[in-house]
């Protein structure tokens, strides 16, 4: 029999990644407080993901799941959201076009801020320090005093994740998306890029299609106009998590997580009996898991089963992060293991989180190694006779040089000249098109098309 699940039941487990907050009554008091906050998401959005993602697990949808590894509370401006907002629809409308299938999107946006760390101190020039967990605990600074766990800092999480998402549902519904806009989306780097006529020449096509659908008297469908787009992050900080967690007031005893519509686990919380699998399994919304190398097959498909006891589709997600050089030993065998159990779920390939490498003082990702797990990872499905139903990145809008290659060839020498994440290295924007290009051609290849006579064919 399964125990009963309350918002709080996850604290009576084993738990990891935990703020050491030097005051539990400064701690009780924002949770009080953010308890009377308004939801940030509405349950009917996150059930609506939750179809859209069932439809990604049935190879009618593709995800696009992308934005920071940690937001900032000092990088908080329109500009950063409008840019990554912006990139993430030129790689939908990629994907759309030239992949053929409609594209959920869904960014690590409006509320990625706490980080786990592999460890719980850092040591800069003889000084040991607590790790920096993300902004929403402590600062980024390597000061003793930035360091302590504030729980203050919630509440600027709060409240910042709360205008970003204002912010993306005004361009989502408010003409900023609006599929006529496709060539201004490319603006800023139409001239300098090495993939701006690519992406003109798809937008050119769009546009001709738009007049061809308006000449037929179709120009009005809200779909042309406005899209759809969902937040997400890391379920990490289960104190600010449980505060904004729902009971439904249409489904009494059910809950949902209200700080985002899709949460995820992070390969480093996922033990079945630990704290974040126990709140996690019973919130309604759209999760998500992430799968790293050390995964077993038996142990996945258990937390498959307690994460999704109805196996209800759309409702659990898993992120293979595996890296480029383990995916073809490690994935097969996991892929296998919940299609032959019957679990539905959908399947993301994340390809930075296991290739990352150092380089001098920098941690960086290579282009060709992310496009070599993306690939691999495709390659293991159509072995398996699984979907491919997505991808989750680290990306942003901005010019940065954090991850080497790409159509610039960014080498190890370009990396200072804008490193500016705040945790893991990004995807910058042409990298991030470049990627969705890539992947589309990846989607087309492997779409059944009509059959070629055999004639043709030769
Ligand atoms: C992340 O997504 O930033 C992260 C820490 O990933 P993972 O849990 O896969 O290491
Ligand atoms: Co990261």
């Amino acid at each position: 029999m399964t125990r009963a699940w309350t918002p709080e039941s996850w604290r009576g487990m084993p738990i990891r990644q935990v703020p050491d907050y030097p005051s539990e009554a400064a701690l009780k008091a924002m949770e009080a407080k953010l308890r009377r906050f308004p939801p940030l998401v509405f349950a009917g959005e996150a059930e609506r993901l939750k179809a859209q993602l069932a439809r990604a697990g049935d190879g009618e949808a593709f995800v696009l799941q992308g934005g920071d590894c940690a937001e900032s509370f000092a990088e908080f401006n329109t500009n950063t959201i409008r840019d990554t907002f912006r990139v993430l629809l030129q790689m939908a409308v990629v994907l759309t076009f030239g992949g053929g299938l409609p594209v959920v999107k869904l960014g690590r946006m409006a509320g990625q801020f706490a980080k786990p760390r592999s460890s719980d101190t850092e040591t800069l020039a003889g000084v040991t320090l607590p790790s920096y967990r993300g902004d929403i605990i402590n600062g980024p600074d390597f000061t003793a005093e930035a360091r302590i766990p504030d729980p203050g800092r919630m509440e600027f999480a709060y409240l910042q994740s709360a205008s970003t998402l204002n912010l993306l549902r005004a361009f989502a519904t408010g003409g900023y998306a609006d599929l006529h806009q496709v060539h201004r989306w490319n603006l800023d780097f139409a001239r300098r890029s090495p993939l701006a006529s690519r992406y003109e020449d798809l937008a050119g096509r769009i546009d001709q299609t738009l007049s061809f659908m308006s000449a037929c008297g179709m120009s009005d469908l809200p779909q042309l106009r406005e899209t759809e787009f969902y937040t997400s992050h890391e379920s990490l900080l289960l104190p600010f998590e449980e505060a904004l967690t729902r009971e439904s007031s249409v489904h009494p005893g059910r809950h949902w997580a209200c700080s985002a519509h899709f949460l995820w686990i992070g390969d480093r919380t996922r033990q079945p009996d630990g704290a974040h699998v126990e709140f996690m399994r019973g919130v309604q919304n759209p999760i998500g898991m992430k799968v790293g190398p050390s995964m077993e097959a038996d142990e996945l498909v258990r937390l498959t089963e307690i994460l999704n006891p109805a196996n209800e589709k759309g409702r659990l997600t898993l992120i293979a992060r595996m890296g480029a050089e383990k995916v073809e030993a490690k994935l097969p065998g996991l892929l296998r293991a919940v299609k032959r159990a019957g679990r539905k779920v959908v399947w993301l390939c994340d390809p930075m989180h296991g290739n990352t490498v150092k380089a001098g003082d920098y941690k960086t990702r290579s282009f060709d190694s992310i496009l070599s797990e993306v690939r691999r990872f495709f390659d293991c499905h159509a072995a398996e006779g699984t979907v491919p139903g997505g991808v989750h990145v680290e990306m942003t809008g901005q010019n940065v040089t954090e991850c080497l290659g790409g159509a610039h060839r960014l080498t190890e020498a370009n990396l200072a000249e804008n490193y500016a994440t705040f945790c893991d290295p990004r995807l910058n924007a042409e990298q991030s098109l470049e990627l969705a290009f890539l992947l589309a051609e990846e989607l087309k290849a492997r779409r059944p098309g009509p059959a070629v006579p055999a004639q043709a064919a030769q």
